[in-house]
């Protein structure tokens, strides 16, 4: 697949190089620095290179849109047309100094990024777990039992690209339903970066929801 990186910070960087390890095609873009783009791709090594944004989304069979909330409109200018691309965002609505979520409950950073680009198809993925995760994740791929990613989006082929990915990743996909659930599963992550960063275990946590006893159909709870 070919991937365009709009946000080669933590979380884009990261999730660049694990894209470009498992055989993607990546542009890394939007950094502060052209070498640091050049570097990502050098030490992600495969078919990565480095571009601009409009360039990482040109061809792009997904994008990840990793910026902070505040510049959602300038990397949206900077990447142009992103008509029926598939845009997977791990970004969340938080304020200028991320202490806090500034949209909630009655809406979504997600959706609002979906209103402000009608035609994309957006899904949100991979925002639940810190970046620090993910190269530990990626690492233990092969094990049995995976972490847990929870996703969700509107789209029904802009999620199986968003599956795949995350499997590509080492996580197993937890499809939450429609875009609107990024209601609940941006509050969600504050409690995972509470986890993350504000206990003695580190950052280098994800989850994995456990299910019990055989599949039931919806009437009981027993
Ligand atoms: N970090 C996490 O663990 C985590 C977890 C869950 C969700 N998220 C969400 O994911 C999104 C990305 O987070 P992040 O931690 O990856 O952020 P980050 O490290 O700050 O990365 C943001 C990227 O945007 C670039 N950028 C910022 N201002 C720019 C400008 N004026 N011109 C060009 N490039 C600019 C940064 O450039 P530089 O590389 O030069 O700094 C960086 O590459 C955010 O919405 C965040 O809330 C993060």
């Amino acid at each position: 697949m070919r991937i365009g990186i709009l946000g080669s910070g933590l979380m884009g960087g990261k999730l660049g190089t694990i894209f470009a390890r498992a055989g993607h095609d990546v542009v890394f873009s939007y950094a502060r620095s052209e070498r640091k783009l050049k570097r990502l791709a050098r030490e992600a090594g495969g078919r990565a290179r480095a571009g601009t944004p409009r360039e990482a989304a040109r061809d792009a069979d997904a994008v990840l849109l990793a910026v902070h909330w505040l510049r959602f409109d300038d990397i949206l200018r900077q990447a142009g047309d992103l008509s029926g691309k598939v845009v997977v965002t791990c970004s969340m609505p938080m304020n200028r100094d991320n202490t806090k979520l500034v949209v909630a409950r009655a809406w979504s950073g997600a959706e609002a990024l979906a209103k402000k680009i009608p035609r994309a198809r957006v899904v949100a993925a991979f925002g639940t777990v810190p970046s620090e995760v993910f190269f530990s994740v990626y690492a233990a791929r092969r094990r049995a039992r995976r972490p847990g990613l929870v996703y969700c989006g509107d789209d029904r082929k802009a999620k199986k690209v968003a599956v795949e990915l995350i499997r590509d990743a080492g996580f197993d996909p937890v499809d939450a339903g429609p875009l609107r659930m990024a209601r609940f599963i941006e509050p969600f992550t504050q409690l995972i970066a509470r986890l993350a960063y504000e206990t003695k275990g580190g950052p280098r946590l994800a989850y994995r929801f456990e299910r019990f006893g055989r599949a039931q159909k919806r009437r009981g709870h027993a």
